[in-house]
């Protein structure tokens, strides 16, 4: 079964985890690039304030198209308890071409985030297969293995 890793990261947490899961189940793996800035406090607050406002943004074409992979997995951080604007940008134009989806992320509150989950949902118009939220802190500390493993087990089942 070919899988398809789509990953945004701002400030690397996620961007690590998508490695990770790259070698753990041995897929495909393409990061979503935003074409605006997003660095620093500036960024910190137009990002923001465009998730908040559920903009979508300009995005670096990619090359891998999800319609070739059995499973996508977006491994994003969540903004405002939503997904960014690139994840939503790449999720609206894919939209058509998920065959399953399968969210994992970092972010600030860990599970606490379970409306990011229900955007994606309502974007590709599917249920989302699977969905890991890590926090910060567990990510940081390294206390995230049994929950990342039981994940890759779950997306590899799909
Ligand atoms: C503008 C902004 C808003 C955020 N809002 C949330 C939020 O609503 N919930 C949350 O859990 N984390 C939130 N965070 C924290 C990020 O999700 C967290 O720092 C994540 O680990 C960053 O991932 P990255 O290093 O891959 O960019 C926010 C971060 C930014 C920049």
């Amino acid at each position: 079964m070919r899988k398809l890793i789509a990953y945004y990261s701002r400030t690397g947490r996620n961007r690590v985890l998508a490695e990770e899961l790259r070698r753990t189940i041995g897929a495909d793996i393409e990061e979503i690039v935003e074409l605006k800035n997003r660095r620093g406090t500036w960024g910190y607050l137009t990002g923001g304030l465009d998730s908040l406002l559920w903009l979508k943004t300009k995005i670096k074409q990619y090359e891998l198209n999800p319609s070739d992979y059995a499973l996508t997995v977006i491994v994003a951080p969540i903004w405002f308890f939503r997904i960014p604007p690139p994840v939503r940008t790449y999720l609206t134009q894919n939209k058509a071409n998920f065959r399953k989806l399968a969210f994992l992320s970092v972010c600030g509150r860990g599970d606490r985030n379970t409306k990011a989950t229900a955007e994606i949902a309502k974007i590709i118009e599917e249920p989302v297969s699977a969905e890991l939220m890590l926090d910060e802190e567990e990510f940081d500390q390294n206390k995230y293995r049994r929950k990342f493993a039981e994940f890759a087990t779950r997306i590899i089942s799909c």
